[in-house]
Formats: C-alpha cells, sequence, structure tokens
C-alpha cells in the first residue's frame, strides 16, 4: 500500500526538482514561481502529512547556492526566488519608501505594526481590518492568494501610480535581504528611510527552528540540533545571521538619517521609547494618546489575539499552526530552553569570534 503512495510521491519529487535545476539556468517568469510554490505548497502538505518530509530530510539535501548578477551569493530556500531577487535589485525606490528591514524572526511583524500605526496616525479601524501583509508588501514576494500576502507585483504598480494602502505619501515595504540584495537604488544611496531590527543571535534560531517546523513552504528543519548547525554555518534560507546584521550595523554608524538600526531586546525593554525613537526617525509626531493606543496595539498578548497580525490567514501561505503558533513566546532568552550546554558553548565561541571589533551589544537576556 505504501508504495503507492511513495513511489509516486518520490518520481514527482524527483521530476520536480530536476525542473526547477534545470530552470535556474534561465530566469523564470514570476507567474510560473507562484504556480510552482502551490505545487510545491501541494507535495509539502501531503510530505508533511504522511511524515515523509521527516524521515527524508528531502529538502536541506539540496542546498541551491546562487550568485545575484551583482555578485552577491547567497542560499535560495526555492530556485524561483532567484527571479524575485533580480527584480527586487532592480526595484525602483522613491526617496520617501520606508524600508522594515530585518534577518527572519527578529520582531518583524511587530515593528511593521508599530511603524504602520505610526504612519497612519494610529487609526485602529483599518488596522484592525486589513492582515498586515496586506498593509505593508513583502519586496522579494510574489502577491498570493486573495491578497494575503502583496509581493513586488502590488509594489511596482504603487510606484508607478503613486498609491499605496496606507499613509499619504510614504511606502512601507517589508524584507529580509541582505543588504547587498537591496535594490541597487538603495546601495548607490538613494535617500529613503531603512528601519533595521536585529534579535539575540540564539533566540533568531529558536524562533527560526519552530518556523520552519510550522511552515510548510520552507525545508524541513531536521532536528533541532541538525537545524542549529546549519544556521551557524548560514547553510539557511538568508544565509548567515552575522553578515546580515553586521552589514545593516556598519552601515547605520556612518547614515544614521537613513538607517534607524533597534533590537527585539530594546523594544521588549522599553516599546514606548522605542515608538518614540521611530516615530522621530521618521519626522512624525505622535500625541501622548496616540503613542498609548500604539502601544496598547502592540504588546504580544494584543497582537497575539488580533487576527490582522497573530498570521490567522496563514494557512494559505502555508503556515500550520497545529505545529507552532507564528506569535510564539514573544520573550527574550528562550534559547535556554533548547540550546544545550554544548552546543550554547560551541555558538559563543562562534559569536564571539564573529561579532568581535563591530561594537555590537544585543543582550541574550534581559
Ligand atoms: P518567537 O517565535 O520567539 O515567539 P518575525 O515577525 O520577524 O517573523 O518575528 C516573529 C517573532 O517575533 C516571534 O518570536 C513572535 O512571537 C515575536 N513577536 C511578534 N510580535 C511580538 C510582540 N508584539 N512582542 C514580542 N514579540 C513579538
Amino acid at each position: 500500500m505504501q508504495v503507492f503512495i511513495v513511489l509516486p510521491l518520490a518520481l514527482t519529487t524527483a521530476f520536480l526538482y530536476a525542473r526547477t535545476r534545470w530552470k535556474s539556468m534561465r530566469m523564470i517568469d514570476r507567474y510560473s514561481f507562484k504556480v510552482k510554490l502551490m505545487i510545491k505548497l501541494g507535495i509539502a502538505h501531503l510530505l508533511h502529512m504522511t511524515g515523509l518530509s521527516q524521515i527524508l530530510r528531502v529538502r536541506y539535501l539540496y542546498p541551491i547556492y546562487y550568485t545575484a548578477s551583482n555578485g552577491y551569493k547567497t542560499l535560495l530556500s526555492n530556485t524561483g526566488m532567484a527571479a524575485v531577487y533580480e527584480e527586487a535589485l532592480k526595484f525602483k525606490i522613491r526617496d520617501d519608501d520606508v524600508f522594515i528591514a530585518t534577518y527572519s524572526k527578529s520582531g518583524t511583524t511587530w515593528m511593521q505594526q508599530i511603524v504602520w500605526l505610526i504612519c497612519n496616525n494610529a487609526d485602529t479601524n483599518v488596522a484592525e481590518d486589513k492582515p498586515l501583509s496586506s498593509r505593508i508588501p513583502f519586496l522579494e514576494a510574489v502577491d498570493m492568494t486573495d491578497n494575503v500576502l502583496l509581493g513586488i507585483q502590488t509594489l511596482e504598480k504603487w510606484q508607478k501610480n503613486k498609491q499605496s494602502l496606507g499613509p499619504k505619501t510614504e511606502k512601507l515595504i517589508k524584507t529580509h535581504l541582505p543588504y547587498g540584495l537591496l535594490p541597487e537604488d538603495i546601495q548607490s544611496g538613494n535617500k529613503c528611510k531603512i528601519i533595521y531590527v536585529a534579535r539575540n543571535a540564539k533566540d533568531v534560531c529558536v524562533s527560526f527552528y519552530f518556523f520552519h517546523v510550522m511552515n510548510m513552504l520552507l525545508p524541513h528543519p531536521g532536528t533541532w540540533s541538525e537545524f542549529l548547525k546549519n544556521y551557524s554555518s548560514g547553510n539557511i534560507m538568508f544565509g548567515s545571521w552575522f553578515p546580515h546584521v553586521l552589514t545593516y550595523w556598519e552601515k547605520f554608524q556612518t547614515d544614521k538619517e537613513r538607517i534607524y538600526f533597534t533590537t527585539y531586546e530594546a523594544m521588549k525593554k522599553d516599546m514606548k521609547k522605542e515608538i518614540v525613537a521611530v516615530a522621530n526617525f521618521l519626522g512624525k509626531k505622535l500625541t501622548n494618546e496616540q503613542i498609548d493606543i500604539i502601544f496598547n496595539l502592540c504588546t504580544f498578548d494584543s497582537m497575539s489575539k488580533d487576527k490582522s497580525t497573530n498570521y490567522s490567514h496563514g494557512k494559505n501561505l502555508g503556515m500550520n499552526f497545529k505545529k507552532s503558533k507564528f506569535m510564539r513566546k514573544g520573550e527574550v532568552g528562550d534559547w535556554k530552553n533548547y540550546f544545550t550546554v554544548n552546543e550554547n558553548a560551541a555558538f559563543d565561541e562562534l559569536y564571539a569570534e564573529k561579532i568581535k571589533d563591530s561594537g555590537l551589544d544585543i543582550p541574550f537576556e534581559l
């Protein structure tokens, strides 16, 4: 009986894999990317349901390395991402664009909600009505079913028509891209604004692990120890945490007008202070009442219950909340529940080596 499930699945996976490898030699168009994503989601569901993804660890066996047209080397979670990365590089930005940039799982959603509310006079009606992912497009994504996720297609339309869903002037854009893959316009010094949120590397790893467990569109993470190994060596989607954070940190040192760099831990420690700092950075004036409204809407408790921020629409994006929630714990120091003593010692050594002389100091506990 099992052979009737396993064999066709294995053959389909092998066929699709061979086809995507071949296709990656050429540029694929974004529509076939979308179709491929849907096929991948279907297969991923089947693999997860039958438990095969765990047994076969299929998707991390084949990391796909990619050199972008500007020479930046990266690792793809899906060959179709190459086309999206290239489009992102060419994306024309405007001076009043605002990017919320992070390494995945660093508090992106949290900062998105804060920035959106700051730029929209703490307007709770629209905020509660539309999922955050459809209020702030994701640069390196394609538009998905029923606009639950807006990507570069929408952004291009907005740039042309000078429109957006929220703020009257600026456009808010989410990205996980490393600095070297940001639109060439930005890299050549265009004056848009970038808000970067970093989170301590150990909590990111734990949060990223559970995100891989619950998100069918991502490679299966394997065991915790296997995942930590891949994460430590940068053999993972978005590449290594270190150059991602350190490059934005370096740029911030010399360009404080354009880049605001903060941490998840600073937001945890004093969210109101961060709300005011971000508003000042964006040149926005908030009343005390607005600050209170934003604060109350942006606590972990509130965002976990709010269906516009808790990704309850996420099953359309491959998320399975039975495995783990998007709003999982929202704590600093949860890594202590997962790193063994030896893993922690090895990671500390790697961390000290990579971070030395950078002046970056992100606390691992509060
Ligand atoms: P955990 O998995 O540790 O709970 P991102 O938005 O970049 O994907 O980050 C997701 C992480 O931020 C998750 O971490 C999530 O719980 C946490 N998070 C989201 N909103 C938060 C909030 N308002 N306060 C604290 N943590 C929040």
